[in-house]
């Protein structure tokens, strides 16, 4: 099996929950909305790069249940290629999301379920996959030593490394080596370089310490401030596009991240990937969900020419 891109992750179902703020410890507190609908960072960027036109293989484990088949539905649709075993001992996983009313922000607690045991191991019985890829993206959502021997397979191969470090760790140089692209947005650069982000020289502080740290090119993403793009010798920062009223912003990391290697497997240079990156997210916020949110690549190419 082939594909260009090639995307490491986790799938779980998104349980959504709209409410005023969240409930205290021994609280039972009344919501105004519910949602479920398919989720998980690795899935949700495997779709939004399917969507926008990227030949996309997405590689994970899931459980035998109700939600590893609207997984098994969600990339039929979407057009992305599963590479994943099925364990019936353990489960598909699931996301609490919390939405806040209003702001339409988010908090997240995730159980990965199957994916949890995602190994170096099963990485090297899809060596040939992740090999032949052209551009490789995964994040932290399953074990970190997978991801590392993952994106060995990906570098060795030739292919353009990108790193969602999302949730964030502490990541060794060594990490960091492997990767072209790291993408924090503003909490997991904070929580990765130890610095404050809360504006764009803020941001840039921070992914200077970045490169200090190892990466080459940091692309920390900035919700409405934009996305910057930040190498030792160009630093560009790309604004959000407004597609509409925000709706919901969860998984427009996601979307960007998908987006992003999309265009980089058609050979767009990496700042107007960039570019086509925000236009994805910026079209994902104003719809409610997160993979379900994903735009057509003739979405984002009309939002892209209207500038
Ligand atoms: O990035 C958004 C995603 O993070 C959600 O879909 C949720 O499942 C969590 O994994
Ligand atoms: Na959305």
């Amino acid at each position: 099996m082939k594909h260009d891109i090639v995307i490491l992750g986790v799938f779980v179902a998104d349980t959504a929950y709209r409410a005023s703020r969240q409930p205290k410890m021994g609280e039972t507190l009344l919501g105004n909305g519910f949602a479920l609908g398919p989720g998980g960072k690795g899935s949700n960027q495997a779709v939004a790069a399917a969507k926008a036109g990227g030949d996309t293989a997405f590689l994970s484990k899931l459980g035998k249940d109700a939600f590893a088949d609207m997984a098994l539905k969600t990339w039929k649709e979407a057009g992305v290629t599963p590479a994943v075993t099925q364990d019936p001992s353990s489960y598909t996983g699931a996301a609490y999301i919390f939405i806040e009313e209003g702001t339409g922000n988010n908090a997240i607690i995730v159980a990965p379920g199957a994916a949890a045991t995602i190994s170096p191991a099963d990485m090297d019985a899809n060596a040939e996959l992740i090999g032949s890829a052209k551009v490789f993206v995964t994040q932290l959502e399953q074990p970190l030593d997978a991801a590392v021997r993952a994106l060995e397979i990906a570098r060795a191969g030739g292919a353009t490394t990108v790193l969602n470090p999302a949730p964030a760790q502490k990541l060794d140089a060594a990490v960091f080596a492997l990767c072209d692209y790291v993408t924090p947005n503003e909490t997991e650069t904070e929580i990765l370089t130890g610095l404050p982000v809360t504006n764009v020289d803020q941001a840039k502080v921070a992914a200077d310490k970045l490169l200090d740290m190892g990466v080459k090119t940091a692309i920390i993403t900035l919700g409405a401030m934009g996305a910057l793009y930040h190498s030792r010798t160009e630093s560009v920062l790309v604004p959000a596009f407004k597609a509409g009223p925000v709706v919901e912003t969860t998984g427009a990391g996601d979307a960007f991240n998908g987006g992003f290697a999309a265009a980089i497997a058609r050979g767009t240079a990496p700042v107007d990937a960039v570019r086509f990156g925000s236009a994805v997210a910026g079209i994902s916020v104003t719809r409610p969900g997160t993979a379900p949110s994903m735009p057509s690549r003739a979405e984002v190419e009309a939002l892209l020419a209207k500038g």
